[in-house]
């Protein structure tokens, strides 16, 4: 099992309703560290997914200590959103008992296939930035010789990389045509990504849509709900997806929420407003919620733009 790591405390002059704690945004020090078995632990995805929860990891391995106080024996921990898989791949790491099912909505394992590949076309694009200024934009002849080098690349091409080597943060392209339409600068990782063998290892891969896959394990008091949904009122459009998550989907999604879960939303989505209106109102599923704790997170796009990132938790 993974330490527990200091665990969140509660901070009881909030609200009767939820009971909260305010952090700042802590990348973690180490971000790939093994554990007292010797085995690896990621705590930053091994490839670039926009919301991954990386600056959460501290205090969801802590949660799940919290709710899973064994080895996980007995124990299903669903990751409906699995996104890069990191949750998943924490939460096997620190409950090697459980079984965990990782919903890969977006065909991450893919990515980490050709993880030599992403590494053999950052290597060539270094060589045709090397004389632009980092964090400026391209000239139209490196440019150019940019968008060149990506279209005869012989190998994979892993969209998500290549926009976070040449747009700005928050920025995406999933296709040549997308990237051209797009005002490039240098901003290209500097070293290779390590190889990622073993990350999913002990992993239930699964692609299924969120409502079946937590429908079949609703009634199981032993099944972890872990929720990380596209956030509602935010660009999904890096996501597979191609269907806004949008409100009906939220609304859905609200009715198969049980404890144990654990959700992450930001205040971009107004989840805690809402859980507090359902509460509050006595609502259909106030039950499963009222009592519910919080964890948050201050964020920052940027210098000026701040928002609020929370974990949201009962058992
Ligand atoms: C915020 S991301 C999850 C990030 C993940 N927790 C991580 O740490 O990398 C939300 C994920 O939900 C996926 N998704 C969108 N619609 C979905 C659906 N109907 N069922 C399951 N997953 C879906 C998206 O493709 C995306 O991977």
């Amino acid at each position: 099992m993974l330490p527990t790591p200091p665990g969140p405390r509660r901070d009881d002059t909030t609200t009767s309703k939820a009971h909260s704690l305010r952090t700042e945004a802590r990348k973690p020090t180490t971000l790939i560290i093994k554990n007292k078995r010797g085995v690896i632990v990621h705590k930053k995805a091994p490839l670039p997914f926009i919301g991954q929860k990386r600056n959460f990891i501290n205090h969801f391995i802590s949660v799940v200590n919290q709710v899973i106080t064994t080895d996980g024996d007995g124990w299903t921990i669903i990751d409906a959103f699995g996104g890069s898989g990191l949750l998943s791949h924490v939460s096997k790491r620190c409950k090697p008992g459980a079984t965990v099912i990782y919903n890969d909505f977006d065909d991450y394992h893919v990515r980490l296939r050709h993880i030599n590949d992403t590494n053999r076309l950052r290597q060539k694009l270094a060589v045709a930035l090397a004389n632009s200024p980092r964090q400026k934009q391209l000239s139209v002849t490196v440019r150019a010789s940019v968008l060149d080098c990506i279209a005869g690349f012989d190998g994979y091409l892993d969209w998500a990389a290549i926009g976070s080597w040449l747009l700005f943060s928050g920025k995406y392209a999933t296709s040549l045509p997308e990237l051209r339409a797009k005002t490039l600068y240098n901003t290209i990782r500097r070293t290779d990504y390590a190889l990622a063998d073993g990350y999913l290892n002990g992993l239930t891969r699964v692609k299924r849509d969120f409502a079946l896959l937590l429908s079949e394990h609703q009634h199981n008091p032993k099944a972890l709900f872990i929720l990380d949904p596209p956030y509602v009122c935010t660009t999904q459009g890096m996501y597979a997806n191609k269907d806004y998550f949008g409100m009906v989907e939220f609304l859905r999604l609200m009715r198969l929420v049980r404890p144990p879960f654990i959700f992450f939303s930001s205040t971009r989505s107004e989840l805690v407003d809402y859980l507090d209106f359902v509460v509050e109102n006595n609502l259909e599923g106030s039950d499963r919620l009222a009592g519910y704790q919080r964890i948050s997170i201050d964020a920052k796009v940027n210098k000026t733009a701040k928002y609020e990132d929370n974990l949201i938790y009962k058992f």
